[in-house]
């Protein structure tokens, strides 16, 4: 046996370790076993991560979105809120248009005051009010008072509804009549409204 390249104590030959990194076939093999050792590690390293993120990243992408989405952006929307004052509104039976403003809230921040919608309201009595949310069911677009006519009129696809928020067309491109609220008169000339917006193109009322 021949003990070509190794020392008298075995050990790799000084003259001979340059070989290796010359890229002859035979002595290549004793270097790439020597530097496949770390390389495979990494290797194994990278596949356990990829393997993590696979099992674990997209539960927390879902998590995070779920967190920043629009299920953490609600506007306080369903609450009876103090919308306007009982002597603002005509005493004739016209309505009123008022915004409806909630705070915005999300992950981080509460944005005061901003507006998720709005309401007609008429007065039908000295503590009565109807209160008709001003988005038209076909497509959300506001209504519009019309004085002359005394009709609401929806100006997207020309739906009308009676001051009560009827339907006036048989064939009316809104698939229900508007939407009434709950209102209520408070503390004598406060105007309270518990406000929601619903679902549009749908017959029921679903609410959003
Ligand atoms: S949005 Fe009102 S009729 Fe279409």
């Amino acid at each position: 046996m021949s003990n070509e390249g190794f020392t008298a104590g075995g050990e790799l030959s000084p003259e001979r370790t340059p070989l290796g990194a010359s890229g002859s076939a035979g002595s290549g093999s004793l270097t790439e076993v020597a530097s496949s050792t770390p390389r495979r590690g990494w290797l194994m390293w990278l596949v356990g991560w990829g393997a993590a993120v696979v099992a674990y990243g997209a539960p927390i992408v879902a998590g995070l979105r779920a967190f920043l989405g629009p299920l953490g952006q609600k506007a306080q929307a369903g609450d009876f809120r103090r919308v306007a004052f009982l002597d603002a509104i005509p005493e004739d039976g016209s309505p009123l248009s008022v915004p409806v403003l909630a705070d915005r809230v999300d992950a981080w921040n509460r944005v005061p005051n901003q507006p998720i919608g709005g309401v007609l309201l008429r007065r039908l009595g000295p503590d009565k009010v109807l209160a008709i949310n001003v988005f038209c069911p076909h497509q959300g677009c506001a209504v519009e008072y019309q004085a002359e006519s005394k009709r609401l009129f929806c100006p997207c696809h020309s739906a009308s509804f009676d001051l009560e928020g009827k339907r006036l067309e048989p064939n009316s491109m809104s698939p229900r009549d508007l939407d009434i609220l709950e209102a209520e008169v408070r503390n004598g000339n406060e105007v309270w409204v518990q406000f929601m917006n619903f679902r549009t193109g749908t017959p029921e009322k679903i609410p959003e």
